[in-house]
């Protein structure tokens, strides 16, 4: 596992971007797993500077996105295909046809998760999985559990992350309750993760994470056993790693 530090949220932002695109320039056919939230956004946000400087070509990636709220449509302002569209893939020459998230208002929910599944072997796997965490260590969707998911599967949120994610909703009763989410056997296949953090509210699960035992009640804790980590933090967020 390799920790960089970083000094604030946009040195973290522009350190993850420099990761990211230096995957792209090395493999231009790169498969890209993309994350939304607070955390990914200004990293989306240097790879569009970087894009208008022509710095990085989008031309032959694929993005495979981590989630999706169930029974939301892709036009739905808080859609995370909605996010994604506006964060980044309006403003690079990402080809449409390849830039995938699950279908949150697919009636068969088996189907699709079989079918997003397919997708991300069909594109030879991942090649690199930026992960944001949640304040429960939750990656993706995947919730504090018994066991760790393996594919695609529909999640009941947790209580603290309908009340984390309330903040881009008018009120808490518009979040969603369930969502599609990447199982942690699929993030586990990716060649390389990238998880960025940022801010004090995350240090102690940063810490319980990536210093205490592997399970599935903390989700990111599987990282440990994932041979090519790259955390990225800033001062606040890794302040009480070890
Ligand atoms: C959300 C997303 C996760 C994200 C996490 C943290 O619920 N499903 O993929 O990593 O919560 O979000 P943020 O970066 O906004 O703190």
């Amino acid at each position: 596992m390799t920790i960089y530090r970083a000094k604030d949220y946009q040195d973290m932002s522009r350190k993850a971007a420099n990761i990211l695109s230096a995957q792209v320039i090395l493999n231009p056919a790169s498969v890209l797993g993309l994350a939304t939230g607070s955390s990914p956004a200004g990293v989306y946000k240097q790879l569009v500077e970087w894009y208008k400087k022509n710095d990085i070509d989008f031309s032959g990636v694929t993005s495979i996105n981590l989630d999706e709220y169930k029974g939301m449509a892709p036009d739905n302002l808080q859609s995370y295909r909605f996010f994604m569209q506006e964060h980044l893939f309006n403003h690079v020459n990402i080809n449409p046809a390849n830039t995938f998230l699950p279908d949150g208002l697919a009636a068969d929910t088996d189907a699709e998760c079989t079918r997003y599944d397919d997708v991300i072997v069909s594109r030879g796997g991942i090649d690199i999985q930026l992960l944001g965490i949640g304040h429960n260590g939750h990656i993706g969707f995947n919730e504090p559990s018994d066991t760790f998911d393996t594919g695609t599967h529909v999640v009941p949120l947790a209580q603290s992350t309908i009340e984390a994610n309330k903040r881009f909703f008018d009120n808490e009763e518009q979040v969603p309750h369930h969502a599609f989410t990447l199982g942690i056997g699929t993030i586990m296949r990716a060649r390389h993760i990238l998880l960025i953090v940022s801010g004090k509210a995350k240090a102690d699960i940063i810490r319980t994470a990536f210093n205490g035992p592997v399970t599935p009640l903390v989700p990111a804790s599987v990282l440990q056993l994932h041979s090519h980590v790259t955390i990225v933090g800033d001062e606040d967020a890794l302040s009480k790693l070890m």
